[in-house]
């Protein structure tokens, strides 16, 4: 059975793009069921309507409360029956709220090594750091910021001479790597949670 995957995005949706395309060259067994974006204007949405996703754009002003929105995207995975809600690129950060009230799986990838670098700016903030090495982690998303459990982490060099553009972009193509590959060990049901450790298997017997 191929697992119903939600996508929120907020940008370019480079990360979006590289599920659909491991989708449509049959790499992952999933059903990228609906894409919901906070911003209008982000080409994800377009991404999605070019391949004849459903794409939901969802603005937080137009909501009185933040409980309301995050209900209201809450209520759309649900609509469209998804098992595991994977953010790409989602630059909102979801509340206690949303995770607690979530009924499925939600992970996410962040272009640094977690635990270092969380929040905005990872690029940027191991270059100021002085990293010899970066990289993306993808992860389980609990109540904290960027703090879940993680399931892949590629690690890239960062060179002398590096930008945040040339750095970001050399995370950015191990990013469109791990996460279809993530995706998929989750999709085969090869991942199991011990508290903060995530131990890949064979398909995981359950009752
Ligand atoms: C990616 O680099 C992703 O890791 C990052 O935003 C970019 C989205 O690119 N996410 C975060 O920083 C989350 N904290 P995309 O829209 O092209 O996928």
């Amino acid at each position: 059975m191929r697992l119903r995957l939600a996508i929120l995005a907020s940008g370019r949706g480079t990360n979006l793009q590289a599920l659909i395309d491991a989708q449509e060259k049959g790499e992952i067994p999933t059903e990228i069921a609906v894409v919901i974006s906070d911003n209008p204007k982000a080409l994800a949405l377009e991404r999605a309507h070019k391949h004849q996703i459903p794409a939901i754009t969802l603005v937080r002003h137009d909501f009185s409360t933040r409980e309301l929105y995050e209900q209201k995207i809450l209520d759309l995975i649900n609509e469209y029956s998804c098992d595991l809600i994977c953010l790409a690129g989602f630059m909102r950060i979801l509340s206690p709220y949303f995770i607690s009230n979530s009924q499925v799986k939600i992970i996410n990838i962040h272009p640094s090594l977690l635990p270092a670098f969380p929040g905005l700016d990872a690029q940027q903030q191991a270059l100021d750091y002085g990293v010899k090495f970066s990289g993306c982690t993808v992860h389980f998303v609990d109540e904290g910021m960027d703090s879940g459990p993680i399931i892949s982490q590629a690690v890239v060099p960062v060179l002398a001479d590096d930008t945040e553009e040339t750095l970001s972009l050399r995370i950015l193509a191990e990013e469109h790597r791990i996460y279809p590959e993530a995706v998929k060990l989750i999709a085969e049901d090869r991942i199991e949670v011990k508290g903060r450790k995530t131990i890949v298997g064979a398909r995981i017997a359950r009752p």
